[in-house]
This record gives C-alpha cells, structure tokens and sequence, in this order.
C-alpha cells in the first residue's frame, strides 16, 4: 500500500498527537499490516465504556450481574492462549552472548525477516479487516525521572481495554511525549486477519507464536497471542525484558518485585521489595493483612509484580511501581487468604478465564471451600462437581476455573493502596526479599550477611513452575531472581549488574538494604504446607524489620542468619516448636544436593559469570562438609 492509499485509510491523527516520529511510525505499521482502520486511544471513561461495549457485542466478554458484580465482565480466551509462552520469547541481540544461555536468541536481521521484511512476513496484511488500535502509555507516574513512555500498536480491542487499566494510558502520555520524546514501540498482533465478509471469532489468536524483543533498538513484536504478559506489553516485555537493559545500561533496576510499606505501632514506616516467581505470592504478600496480636501493624501495597529501582541523590535505592493496576491470580484468593485483593475485585473488573455462577458472579477454586453445585467452566461448559470428577485433569477434579485465570483491575480498588504509590520519586527499600516455592530443603526465611551473600541467594534461587507459564507445573528450576522468564540481556551480566550496584553505593557510604531469602512452601509428610502462610508471613516480615533496626536475634548458619523458635512472636498462632523445625531446618544430605544444581547453573552460565558467585558456593560447601 502507498502513501495515498494510507490516507483514504483514515490514519487521521488527532490534532494533539505532534511527534512526527510517531505518526509516521503508526503510517508505516498501518501500511505493513493494512488495518482496516486507525483509532487513536484518548484514555477517556467514555471511550473505555466503549469499548467494553463493543467487546462485549463480540462476544469476547459478558457483563457480570451488575448488582453481585457491578461494571466488571468475563472474558473467556482461547484454549491455547492461557498463559505466557516462554518458549516462544525471544531476545534478539545483535550477538547471542548478550542474550545469553537462559534466553532463546535470533539475529535480529533473521527475526525482522520472518515478522515484518520477508515477502512472507508474519506482520503482513495481518490486521486486514481489523482496527490498529493505537495505545499510548506511561510506565510509572507521568513526568516521573524514573517513568518511561511507550506506545503499543495493538488490534485486540481486549488489549486496549486491558492497557487502561494496567497502565497510566491516554492523551496525557502525548504532553510528556512532546514533539520528539523517546518511547518504546510495541507491536502486537493476535495473528488472525479477516478476509471480506468472514466472521470474527470471540478469542482471535493464532497456533504461531512470537514474543520479540530487540534490546539495542528498545523494540517489542508480539504475535498470535492475546493473553497477559504475551500482549499487554507494557508488563513483562517493556517493563521488565527492555527495562532490565535500560538498567544495565543507565545504572538502576528493573525487578520482578511486588513493592509494600509497613508501618509498626510507634509508626516507624519501612519499605520491602520482595521478588517470587510467578504465582507464587506477590500480590497476596504485596496486600497482606496482619494477624491477630498484630495490632498497630499495617501493610500498605506500591506494587504487586514490578518494581523500578533508582539510586537516589541520598545514597538509597527508591522504588517505583512502572503499573497501574494487577493482573493477578485469581485461584486460591478468597477472604480469608486475602482479604483486601477480594474487596479491590468487588467492582470494574475484567476477569479472564474464571467460572460463572448460574447468577452471573464469578467463582474460582479456592474462592469458597465448596463449590456452587452449578458453574459454566473457563471453556463455557456445564460444569458440577460430578462431572469435574468424571472428566479428570492429571488425575484431579476439572477445574472450574484456569489455574492461570486472572483478574485485570485498577490499583485504585485497593483498600490499601499506599499513599505513596503514584509518587514521582518513589519508596526508599529498606530491605529485598527473595522467596521461591519450594516444598524441601529452603528454610522459612534467612537473613544474608552481606551484600554478595544475599546476591547468591538471589542468583541461585529455585522454584517449582506454575501455571503462569505454559508447560510443565510443578519441576524445580533454577529461577534467577524470579527473573528467569523476563531477563533481556545475560543472565550473569546481571549478577555483575547487582553487584557492581551494590559496591558502588557501599563506596559511597550509603547504608544498603538488607537482603533476606524466604520460603513460605515447605510440605510435610502428609503434603500439605507446614507453614500457615498468607498473613501469618507478618511474623517473619516483624523478624526481618527487627534485624534491620538491631533488635531482633537470631543464629547463624552455612547460608547466613535464620531466627530460632523464640525469637518470632507466636501470640494467636497455634504453631510448635516440632512444626517450626521442620520449616527452618537445613538438611544436609538435601543441600548438598542443592548445591550441585548451584554448580550446574554456574556452569551454564561460565561466560562473565561474577567469581564472587562460585567463591561463595565455595565457602558454604565447606562449611557444610565441616
Ligand atoms: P504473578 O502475578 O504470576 O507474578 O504471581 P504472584 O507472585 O503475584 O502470585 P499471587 O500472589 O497471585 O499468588 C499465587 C498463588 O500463591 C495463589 O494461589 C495463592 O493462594 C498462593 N499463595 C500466596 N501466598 C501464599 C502463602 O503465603 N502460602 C501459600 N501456601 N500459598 C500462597
Ligand atoms: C507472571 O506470569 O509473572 C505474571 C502474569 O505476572 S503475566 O503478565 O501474564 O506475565
Ligand atoms: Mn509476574
């Protein structure tokens, strides 16, 4: 298509859009794809109430009963568009060894070919018959230092809908962008164009999938899904993948870290940036509410998934939340679990891949303990406990709900959402938690005692997969950071990054955070969690603002600091010293197994691999044959 054949397209770029760069660009991709059409997102209510119109005419969402669950919708995807596809990312260095072993890699010249240059290019004709909805968004409060813009090319209307939410999206962004402001583009597709007349179906997406990224040109092309972190690029691809090298590069963080504040009875506040893999606790520890005997304790939530990390001109690292709102996990939350997360979802909410009740709620496993004798499953599908029994899934009732159905809501429907989350300077952290999910050998919690000791925890962290992510559930693998999956650049350039972090502020006098590995998931001999977990982490979390402020004891072992049975505070939890001993313990025989898978993913990742790393591995080895 040419130039003139774009305009009859209607391109008609709204008079406030004046940076050049972007016109052209949407022209460019409008022509590559030939959309149907151009819409140009303001970000308004009126325009989001729209388009949850038009989606829900499509038949990709249902409006909720509007007195259980008022201005919230179901949206049901694809089968085989559930979750991330991480064999289907790609980082697309210039060399490979800047993607490095843990990422899959193409040339970046091959990938361009395959989606967007070769006369059989994926990108091709793509939108035919489709709108390109042109989403512009801020990461981090607008006007932030530590904000970043980005505008994402999308013909997904549930992907427009789901930016509003997930970011600060709309006119505004175009003020911070001026004429010429920088910002990361991001394609995105489902893959599925329309020929002339053909009818639309309500999950469009495509078998092939791609997930791309160009670290040197800060460039995101993401084909035949729309579903989360595959889609809403602003999420895992800008706000972490692009972010990471921006930070390797310009000397901050970007981190798979849900951000909170805690404020004891004498009113001291702190702040923690804790990283866990997917589905594995984030958003329930980001919202968490103390227990009983914890009067005077409260948490307040910054971020759930991702935290942007800055020095400051004060020595500290302060954090910013890049999102807006939670794309979070719904099986397994209910009122008891957490509390604030079920009432942040009574209202304006897009559910993805839970079950409905004959009343026009949603339900999910975990969300009461026994479940409506009458749901329509995630698929659409009659769905009783009889007929979940008779149709197993790995040999388990069918669930009603997708493990990985999630819930799509602005962080403003938190009850305890922190003052200072929308801050244009951040948080200053305190201390970084680092917890997997691991049902042996990690204790509860460990304090390290340095620096480099608490970034070989980090970097030799494992944990058993989920459902956020297609695949196998359930393995230990190795999970750097629980940045595994969302690493832009080489793993172990990364470790450098951290260290070499953590050197320079130490040489500038500043105090450090402290660093603490945790792990809520260890199983007893019946396979149940031993741990109780949820809010009962606030004992642990009252432990670790203890040893930052000298107070609180503790003993040493191989791997660092761990606290004995006295020195946590049990009033109103029935736990004994038996039960604590088996989730604190440090097995021998199964860490010298540990270690091993220590020493296998060193060797994975030899190439610039920090000697720091091996030389610690070293030293605990030694102590433990001792
Ligand atoms: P992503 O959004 O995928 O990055 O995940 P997340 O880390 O925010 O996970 P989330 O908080 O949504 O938790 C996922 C699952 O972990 C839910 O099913 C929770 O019920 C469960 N979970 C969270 N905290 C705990 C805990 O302290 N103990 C136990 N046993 N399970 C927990
Ligand atoms: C995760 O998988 O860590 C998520 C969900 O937070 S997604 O946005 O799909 O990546
Ligand atoms: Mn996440």
């Amino acid at each position: 298509m040419n130039r003139p054949a774009l305009e009859g397209l209607r391109l008609n770029h709204p008079a406030h859009v004046k940076h050049q760069r972007l016109i052209d660009w949407v022209a460019d991709m409008a022509m590559l794809t030939e959309a149907a059409e151009v819409y140009w997102c303001d970000g308004s209510d009126a325009e989001y109430q729209r388009l949850c119109e038009q989606l829900v005419a499509a038949g990709t969402m249902l409006r909720l009963n509007p007195e259980l669950r008022p201005d919230s919708f179901l949206a049901r995807s694809d089968p085989g568009d559930v979750a991330r596809v991480e064999d289907r990312t790609f980082i697309c260095s210039e060399h490979p060894d800047d993607a490095g072993p843990t990422n899959n890699w193409m040339a970046p010249a091959e990938m361009r070919e395959l989606l967007q240059t070769g006369d059989q290019a994926l990108f091709r004709g793509v939108m035919r018959g489709r709108t390109l909805y042109v989403v512009p968004f801020s990461m981090g409060p607008l006007g932030s230092h530590i904000s970043h813009i980005g505008v994402e090319l999308t013909d997904s209307p549930y992907v427009a809908l789901s930016m509003r939410v997930m970011t600060r999206m709309g006119r505004a962004v175009y003020d911070v962008l001026g004429p010429d402001g920088d910002f990361v583009p991001c394609m995105h597709s489902v893959g599925a164009p329309l020929q002339p007349g053909q009818k639309d179906v309500a999950w469009p997406c495509n078998k092939t999938k791609y997930i791309v990224h160009y670290p040197e040109t800060r460039e995101i092309w993401s084909y035949g899904s729309g579903y989360g972190g595959n889609a809403l690029l602003g999420k895992k691809c800008f706000a972490l993948r692009i972010a990471s090298t921006m930070g390797r590069d310009q000397g901050w963080l970007a981190e798979h870290m849900l951000v909170l504040g805690v404020t004891d009875p004498q009113g001291r506040k702190f702040h923690v940036a804790a990283a866990f893999p997917s589905a594995c606790g984030k958003t329930n520890f980001s919202m968490l509410v103390p227990p009983e005997g914890y009067a005077g304790w409260k948490v307040t939530t910054i971020g759930d998934d991702i935290a942007w990390i800055k020095p400051g001109a004060d020595g500290r690292l302060h954090a910013i939340n890049p999102e807006a709102g939670y794309f979070g996990v719904a099986p397994g939350t209910n009122d008891h679990t957490n509390p604030n997360c079920m009432a942040s979802l009574r209202r304006d909410v897009v559910f993805t891949n839970v079950a409905l009740t004959d009343d026009g709620d949603v339900w999910w496993e975990g969300m009461t303990a026994t479940p409506p004798a009458h749901l329509i499953d995630w698929q659409g599908q009659d769905w009783t406990p009889e007929l979940a029994r008779q149709n197993p899934v790995n040999g388990k009732p069918r669930p009603a709900a997708h493990p990985n159905a999630r819930f799509t809501v602005a962080a403003t429907n938190n009850p305890v959402l922190d003052p200072e989350w929308d801050s244009t300077t951040g948080v200053a952290i305190d201390a970084f938690i680092f917890g997997g999910r691991r049902s042996t050998t990690v204790p509860l919690v460990t304090e390290a005692r340095s620096w480099s000791e608490g970034v070989y925890m980090a970097a030799t962290m494992g944990s058993e997969t989920t459902a956020a992510a297609a695949g196998q559930q359930g393995v230990v693998r190795r999970d750097p950071f629980a940045m595994l999956p969302f690493m832009g650049y080489n793993m172990a350039d990364y470790f450098q990054h951290w260290l070499d972090l953590g050197a320079r502020l130490q040489a500038q006098g500043a105090r450090l955070p402290s660093i603490f590995c945790v792990n809520w998931f260890r199983k007893g001999a019946d396979g149940k969690f031993v741990w109780p977990g949820y809010g009962e982490n606030m004992r642990v979390l009252e432990w670790m603002l203890g040893r930052l402020q000298g107070k609180a004891e503790g003993a040493e072992n191989v791997f660092g600091i761990s606290p004995r049975y006295e020195d946590l505070r049990w009033e109103g939890l029935p736990f004994t010293r038996e039960q604590f001993a088996s989730v604190i313990g440090i097995d021998r025989t199964a860490w010298q197994q540990e270690l091993a898978l220590h020493a296998e993913l060193f060797r994975q990742l030899a190439y610039h691999l920090p000697s720091e790393l091996p030389a610690t591995m070293a030293r605990i080895e030694q102590q433990l044959a001792a």
